[in-house]
């Protein structure tokens, strides 16, 4: 049986109803991550079945310019395919949070940057569990292949790739050759990356707070999916008028 790809999601760019004929063309569900109300209409009425909304808080590029509750406040007003919260989401309360919004579900990324599964550089894990949610800073230095396109990275790596006094903060080896990469460069440092790691761009959300250890995915997963699950059950038997026994009795 041929592989098929399930979901297909974009990023960036204005929600294109071509490319999302593409996709269930092929039979996979259309996904696109935006920052903005207006932009999740635009991805619902491009076909998308579901919207990601990203909120400033997220790691990597950030699309958008506000954070997450006001963000999923007004995506959930305004579009009626289900909607994944993204962006600062790393404790079981924050996704507590999220899904007692009215999200359909939450995306977690930086959390998972820091696993044994994960092929970032060691080093760059080390410095997502050093880190705290105020390390991380919204910037565009990082911008050699892909320029005008904010991002979150520690704080520590903006400062570390202004003061290095090279053209090249290392090299990367994929299939052939390794290949440097320049200072400011785009791509953040896996495995196979040497050099100045630190001066890299190491992206992090403000999730990086909840980052204490390098874990396998599932134990992630297993910790914010039961704590979660608690949170919401407890929130239930706070509220009467939400708890049916509570009403009943
Ligand atoms: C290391 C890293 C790489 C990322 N790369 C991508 C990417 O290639 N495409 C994309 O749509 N989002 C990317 N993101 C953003 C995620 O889709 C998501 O919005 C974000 O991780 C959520 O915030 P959090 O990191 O606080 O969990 C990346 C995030 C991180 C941390």
């Amino acid at each position: 049986m041929a592989f098929r790809v399930r979901l297909i999601e974009w990023y960036w760019g204005h929600p294109d109803p071509v490319l999302v004929e593409v996709a269930h063309a092929a039979g996979a569900l259309a996904a696109w991550q935006v920052g903005s109300r207006d932009e999740a209409v635009s991805a619902a009425d491009a076909g998308c079945d579901l919207i990601v909304a990203q909120g400033i808080e997220a790691g990597g590029h950030v699309r958008g310019t506000i954070g997450l509750l006001p963000l999923l406040d007004a995506v959930l007003g305004a579009v009626a395919v289900p909607v994944v919260a993204a962006g600062g989401i790393g404790t079981a309360r924050g996704l507590a949070a999220v899904l007692a919004a009215g999200a359909s579900a939450a995306r977690v990324g930086t959390r998972f940057a820091a696993t044994l599964e994960s092929g970032a550089h060691p080093s760059y894990k080390q410095c997502l569990v050093a880190a705290e949610a105020a390390d991380t800073v919204v910037t565009e230095a990082f911008s050699v292949w892909w320029p005008d396109a904010p991002h979150r990275v520690l704080r520590s790596a903006v400062d570390a790739a202004e003061t290095l006094d090279q053209e090249h903060a290392g090299d990367v080896s994929g299939d052939g050759e390794p290949f440097p990469i320049p200072r400011f460069a785009v791509r953040p440092p896996n495995r196979s990356t040497r050099g100045r790691i630190d001066a890299m761009a190491l992206y992090a959300g403000q999730s990086v707070g909840a980052v204490t250890a390098i874990t396998p995915a599932a134990e992630v997963i297993r910790e914010l999916a039961m704590g979660a699950e608690q949170l919401l059950g407890d929130a239930i038997d706070r509220i009467p008028e939400w708890n049916p026994k509570a009403r009943a009795s």
